[in-house]
């Protein structure tokens, strides 16, 4: 989860573990357990990334960069179609026809996500940022990560914020990103 380096280095290993998830779910096509396990942590890297990169990432790109207004824009947009789809797979079983099609979709769009960013938007700030404010970026960006678990492991539920994560009620995305973000704190 967290990695080390500045923004940018933080938000690329953050890319390449998701890249892992992906590849790790390919390979075992027959064990549906391990699959289910293998969304259910790929929902929550996703989820803390897209956090932290619009806590941090997102507004420095609008202060440094030329145009960042809209580059941030449509990078936001993008993580609403990542999530739409993220909460769609959460419904579903890994025998479940639609699973595999929604595992492609969501491949589709993280990949094009990263292209986006590793080949345009880093850069673009690489260039306009101070290295200080990239390297402190990079802490903001570990802490934001820090609140949420790595797995939701359903046996081990008594422990906070777990058996708030498995609690019943909004699903796992919304409730990864209210912990990562403080909304419903005192539910
Ligand atoms: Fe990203």
């Amino acid at each position: 989860m967290g990695h080390g380096g500045n923004v940018i280095e933080e938000l690329t290993a953050d890319h390449r573990e998701v890249d892992g998830l992906f590849a790790e779910m390919e390979t075992h096509a027959a064990a549906e357990n391990r699959r289910r396990e293998l969304a259910d942590q790929l929902t929550m890297e996703l989820v803390r990334h897209s956090v932290a990169e619009e806590e941090h990432l997102y507004p420095a790109v609008r202060r440094y960069v030329d145009g960042g207004d809209d580059l941030a824009d449509m990078e936001i947009a993008d993580h609403s179609e990542v999530e739409r789809l993220l909460k769609e797979l959460e419904a579903c079983r890994p025998g479940d026809a639609q699973f595999d099609t929604l595992v492609a979709q969501l491949k589709s769009s993280v990949t094009a996500h990263v292209r986006d960013e590793e080949d345009r938007l880093f850069p673009l700030l690489a260039d306009a940022c101070p290295a200080e404010t990239l390297n402190e970026l990079g802490d903001k960006v570990r802490r934001a990560k820090e609140s949420a678990p790595t797995r939701p492991h359903p046996a081990a539920p008594d422990t906070p914020p777990l058996n708030k994560l498995l609690a019943p009620g909004a699903g796992m995305v919304d409730r990864v990103r209210d912990m990562l973000t403080g909304r419903g704190k005192n539910d």
